[in-house]
């Protein structure tokens, strides 16, 4: 198959931010918890009537920009989202549209925190076969309009934000290597928003107020993620004949700073050997990752040649990694 790669990136955080403190006004918590339990500070939050679909938008500007593309190039959408403009249609159908990208094919997909991994495999087989030149891959979330504002216990962890990449054919030698993904759906109510869908439809007699927002059972999640995150290091690497020695660096789905160190320890790797960024942006979801490896560019800790290894995990329970030379 030809060699598929990262031809440009963007990400975008929409402008108001929260602090600790700021949530500590409206909650039972503090910035001691909330930095000793996740690393986390700040947070940005969209203002009313900003949509998934324009944060995506900023970011794929971005990345089309930086790709030295126009909007006219894109062949083919594919948004990871868990927080969808609508329930229905898709969202990559919006961004279509509001990027004025036609002749051009958009469609969703859902692993929840692990979704832009998933995206960036899914384009990378459409871009090595024929007909899809040029793939946008974008993860963009506002999950603070599903969460639960007066549960503490999820309300402080998230925030919204997007990243983008623009894949094409790459000269052999670089792009993405290979990728590694799984799914074990026993756990899928481990992170779910109980109502909203054709199961407990709102309203419904099953539906109590509370199901429409983000649910989640912190310390299964910490117990699966913390074996997640490696896991899915090692067997992409074992894919695609790599060792851990030919990492440059490790761009973990951003949860919580305590998930990526035990996950590093496990690995035998020193922090140096990561990147993060969830003490500005808290966890994005289906953005962090797109968007820590734009920022790990920016900041000249990567570019070309280097060896990056991208793992996410989270609801669904879903998890996986992609092995990319920039
Ligand atoms: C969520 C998480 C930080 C909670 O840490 P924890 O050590 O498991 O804490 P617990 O849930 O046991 O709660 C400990 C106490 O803190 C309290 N607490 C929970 N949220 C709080 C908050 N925001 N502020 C203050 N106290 C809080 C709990 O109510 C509990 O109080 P109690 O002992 O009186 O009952 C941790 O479980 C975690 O990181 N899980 C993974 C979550 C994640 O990454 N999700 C995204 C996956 S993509």
């Amino acid at each position: 198959m030809a060699s598929v790669g990262i031809v440009g990136m963007g990400s975008y955080v929409p402008p108001h931010e929260m602090t600790n403190e700021d949530w500590a006004d409206i909650v039972d918590t503090s910035d001691e918890w909330i930095t000793t339990k996740t690393g986390m500070k700040k947070r940005r939050i969209a203002d009313p009537g900003v949509s998934t679909s324009d944060l995506a938008v900023e970011a794929c500007k971005i990345a089309i920009e930086d790709a030295g593309l126009e909007a006219s190039d894109i062949d083919m959408i594919i948004l990871a989202t868990s927080s969808p403009d609508v329930p229905l249609s898709s969202t990559a159908g919006i961004v279509q549209d509001k990027l004025g990208c036609t002749d051009c094919a958009a469609f969703d997909i859902n692993a929840v925190c692990a979704g832009w991994v998933h995206a960036l495999d899914v384009g990378s087989r459409y871009v090595a076969t024929p007909g899809y030149d040029n793939v946008l891959v974008v993860g963009s979330e506002i999950y603070s309009r599903i969460l639960n504002w007066d549960d503490r216990t999820t309300c402080v962890l998230f925030g919204d934000g997007a990243g983008a990449a623009v894949i094409s054919k790459v000269e052999s030698g670089r792009g993405i290597l290979g990728s590694w993904l799984l799914s074990d759906g026993s756990g899928s109510s481990v992170i779910e928003i109980p109502a909203g869908g054709v199961r407990t439809p709102i309203p419904s007699e099953g539906f109590v107020e509370g199901m429409q927002y983000f649910h989640m059972d912190g310390r299964a999640v910490w117990d699966f993620a913390i074996e997640a995150f490696p896991q899915a290091v090692r067997g992409v690497l074992d894919r695609v004949g790599k060792s851990l020695d030919d990492v440059d660096l490790i761009i973990p789905h951003q949860a919580n700073i305590n998930i990526i160190e035990a996950g590093m320890k496990n690995l035998g790797l020193p922090m140096s050997k990561t990147f993060t960024n969830l003490h500005k942006y808290g966890n994005t979801a289906g953005a962090s990752v797109p968007i820590a490896l734009k920022e790990a560019v920016d900041e000249g800790l990567v570019g070309p040649g280097s060896l990056i290894v991208t793992a996410a995990f989270g609801g669904g329970l879903a998890w996986g990694a992609n092995a990319i030379v920039l």
